[in-house]
């Protein structure tokens, strides 16, 4: 699927992106080994949130889909998972595969886990070893990727104390997940702090844990009691539209209802920097996360250079930042982002490569780029499959002279659906060309 941007000018009005996506596939992994049954609103009804969702339904746990966005989940304890029928398939959801290796590596039957041409790519060595260090039985490909295959531990886990080579959520929440099932305390110390959805949400449904930035631990053998939770609007689909207002004068948006962990923050820093008008409204705890209204107006950014902690902040949306340079006035440099080439995509590459077909001067880095704010042409440019690419590029047609072809545009889906409604509804000017046919 491709998509074809007109040009665009503003973007006005307000917004209610969807559901967090790190938080629901969370509280569907949570709850469904809860003892009770979970009330989940808000939740993301993208593809990687479904594949999570669906590898639990094939283990046996019922999910009641109440509305597309709603769920009641009846947990099914610790141990009441089911042996699944055959492999259990991730699509493109590198947090699905990473976070159940960890959660499902302590179950008494085998487990296969595998996923599309880009999560099977994707390194795994990173949550398989610690796993293994503490007693499960996991498997790769020889370069350390999917499928993954989980034998049963025969001994049980055991406690460890990991210091983690990266901050990672998934691979800290991969080791707590597992640390539930281990004889004893499971310590996880990581050089930066990372998202920390996984211990919010622990902490929710009953777990008891000790954590602060850059640590985390708990005790196995801990029961989860279930729980409601309120999904809020993630601030990683949000990003697109908060970049897109701030780089074209005579935007203003409100979105509404966002998360605002300050573990996920760094877009608005970033933003910020770049002299972007943004303020934020209406702040408030629903479910143990912060949510509030972000309200930004459109002017001229100013480049500057974006390194340090605060990339591990906006890691998600650097690939909108990758656009907000472009259209700042003189040279942004970006560092300490070498995470972003393994992602859905290598990220600083497909961002490099896009914005330089239209125009854009733009130098890749091994841990970032160089990005010169200039004028945009039009053109054709590749998504890679990767849903964050496709849709930075779309907003990159606020400023493009003439329409922006972007291939391979599928995989939006995975995180951000009714993107091109809701990307229309505001200003963008967008048309899905080439959609695949719905199989039945
Ligand atoms: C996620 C953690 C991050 C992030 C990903 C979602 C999570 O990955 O990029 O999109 O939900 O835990 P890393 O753990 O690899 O940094």
């Amino acid at each position: 699927m491709d998509y074809l941007c007109q040009p665009a000018r503003t973007l006005r009005g307000c917004l209610r992106v969807p559901g967090d996506k790190s938080i629901s596939h969370r509280a569907v992994m949570l709850a469904a080994i809860a003892d009770g049954s979970s009330h989940i609103r808000g939740f993301l009804p993208g593809e990687d949130c479904l594949a999570t969702l669906r590898a639990f339904t094939g283990m046996g746990v019922e999910a009641e889909r109440l509305s597309d966005t709603e769920l009641r989940i009846h947990g099914v304890g610790r141990y009441g998972l089911k042996p699944p029928a055959g492999p259990i398939d991730l699509g493109n959801s590198g947090t699905s595969m990473r976070l159940l290796a960890g959660l499902l590596c302590a179950q008494p039957f085998a487990i296969t886990l595998t996923g599309d041409a880009s999560l099977t790519r994707r390194p795994m060595r990173r949550v398989t070893e610690p796993l293994g260090q503490m007693g499960a039985r996991i498997t790769t490909s020889e370069t350390g990727t999917a499928p993954l295959t989980l034998q049963p531990a025969d001994a049980g886990l055991r406690a460890i104390r990991y210091h983690s080579p990266v901050a990672s959520a998934q691979i800290k929440s991969a080791v707590l997940l597992a640390g539930l099932y281990a004889e004893g305390r499971t310590e996880l110390v990581e050089p930066e702090a990372s998202r920390d959805h996984s211990e919010r949400m622990l902490r929710a449904f009953g777990v008891e844990l000790e954590a602060h930035a850059g640590f985390a631990a708990l005790e196995g053998g801990q029961e989860l009691r279930a729980v409601d939770i309120d999904v809020p609007s993630d601030i990683s689909s949000a990003a697109f539209f908060l970049v897109g207002a701030a780089v074209t004068p005579g935007s203003e948006l409100t979105l509404q209802n966002v998360g605002l962990n300050p573990t996920r923050t760094g877009i608005i820093d970033i933003l910020r920097t770049l002299k972007a008008d943004i303020e934020i409204a209406n702040e408030r705890t629903v479910g143990g996360e912060p949510v509030g209204d972000i309200r930004v107006r459109g002017g001229e950014l100013k480049a500057a250079t974006i390194s340090g902690s605060v990339v591990g902040r906006a890691i998600d949306e650097m690939p909108a930042v990758f656009v907000a340079a472009a259209c700042a006035t003189g040279e942004t440099i970006i560092r300490d982002a070498a995470e972003l080439r393994v992602k859905e995509s290598d990220r600083i590459q497909s961002m490099v490569d896009a914005l330089r077909a239209l125009g854009i001067s733009a130098v890749p880095e091994a841990d970032g780029a160089r990005i010169l704010g200039g004028r945009m042409h039009g053109g054709v440019v590749d998504a890679c499959d990767d849903h964050r690419v496709a849709m930075s590029m779309a907003i990159a047609s606020l400023r493009a002279e003439q329409p922006i072809r972007i291939r391979h545009c599928d995989n939006v889906q995975t995180s951000f659906p009714g993107f091109v409604e809701m990307a229309n509804a505001v200003g963008l000017e967008l048309r899905v060309l080439n959609e695949r046919p719905e199989v039945a």
